[in-house]
């Protein structure tokens, strides 16, 4: 139905009550008190002292990745007034009246700047309680003269976290490679033309948050994502603990979340897998998550790497694809929810 499309949803209304259309299946909802995620915390200062630090830090990414697809990460080199300047950029864009905000509402997933609500605006059969903006975000000058105005500093303190986050990226992939014994410049090249798309996601108060999930279980369509947040509510998947496996992600000042995406399960050949997670909802304060998503250029395909693959124990378990195949799948598919678009052989 369309009562519920961007600038009209019960979430930006702040409607009193949960609509029946927001309710997830009982088996599907999230605890009230769900368990701590035991989290790998990773000191990424190791990445830029000398071989034997690198290592250690490499080793301990490399442990991450095995085990649950998913690590913090301290002294990461953003300094805290960039954080806090983004994740206040979006409160303040959200907090925009509806008419200044639906101007950037379009159903084309191509989109480089895209407002809406719930996981695809409009077409979810059940819906999240969920606003967001989407945003390309690298080359940076080719995008944000198409971001919003208003907030009047939105652009600066935005592009600036931006700028900076996707140097992280770059760091933290090529930290990737290298723990896969790739070596730390196997992307580089394809890289510089690779995509970086921000997901900025506002989660307004609930007034019933355990009926209703602010994003569904699902892997991200990228290389890495790396999430910052105003507060706790990001749940990851521990394939080790069970049917149960969700945990919350404890929330420190200044750290920064990393999720495995599906292009480097796919060129880990699986060796990595891409972290299942989703967003939680609480009664109290809304809470914002910016997910910067790197991947390759739009149509550079990904496939498993050719020195992890061989005739025998080593087959290859993945076909190439590309951010562009996705972004068609997503424009003529039902979300399904999951890995949604992870194409094994
Ligand atoms: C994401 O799906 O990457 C964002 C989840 C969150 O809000 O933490
Ligand atoms: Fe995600």
């Amino acid at each position: 139905s369309n009562c519920f499309r961007a600038g009209e949803s019960a979430q930006e209304k702040g409607l009193p009550y949960v609509p029946e259309c927001y309710k997830i299946p009982t088996s599907d909802r999230a605890s009230s008190s769900p368990e701590m995620a035991k989290v790998p915390l990773v000191d990424l200062a190791g990445l830029r002292k000398g071989p034997q630090q690198r290592a250690i830090a490499i080793e301990a990414i490399k442990d991450a990745c095995l085990r649950l697809g998913f690590f913090q990460i301290v002294n990461h080199g953003i300094c805290q007034s960039v954080l806090d300047d983004a994740l206040s950029s979006a409160f303040d864009f959200f907090r925009l009246p509806a008419a200044e905000k639906v101007k950037f509402m379009s159903n084309d997933v191509h989109t480089p700047v895209r407002y809406g609500t719930s996981l695809k605006d409009g077409a979810d059969k059940i819906q999240f309680w969920r606003v967001f903006l989407k945003q390309y975000a690298h080359p940076l000058e080719d995008f944000i003269e198409s971001w919003p105005t208003n907030p009047p500093t939105y652009r600066e303190k935005m592009g600036r976290y931006c700028k900076e986050v996707r140097k992280l990226g770059l760091e933290l992939m090529g930290a990737i490679t290298e723990s896969l014994e790739l070596g730390p410049n196997y992307l580089s090249e394809k890289l510089e033309s690779g995509m970086q798309v921000m997901a900025v996601n506002c989660y307004p108060p609930c007034p019933n948050p355990d009926l209703a999930l602010g994003l569904p279980p699902h892997s991200d369509y990228s290389c890495l994502t790396i999430v910052l947040q105003s507060s706790p509510g990001l749940e990851i998947m521990d394939a080790e603990a069970g049917a149960d496996g969700w945990r919350l992600i404890p929330d420190l000042r200044g750290v920064l979340q990393v999720h495995v995406g599906d292009h480097f399960e796919v060129l880990s050949n699986g060796t990595y897998k891409s972290l299942v997670h989703r967003a939680t909802l609480n009664r109290e304060r809304t809470r914002i998550s910016v997910a910067s998503l790197h991947s390759l250029g739009m149509d550079e395909k990904m496939g498993p790497a050719e020195e992890l693959v061989d005739d025998q124990e080593r087959k290859k378990k993945y076909k190439e694809s590309s951010f562009g195949d996705f972004l068609n799948f997503l424009a003529t598919n039902d979300i399904a929810e999951g890995k949604t678009f992870i194409n094994t052989l």
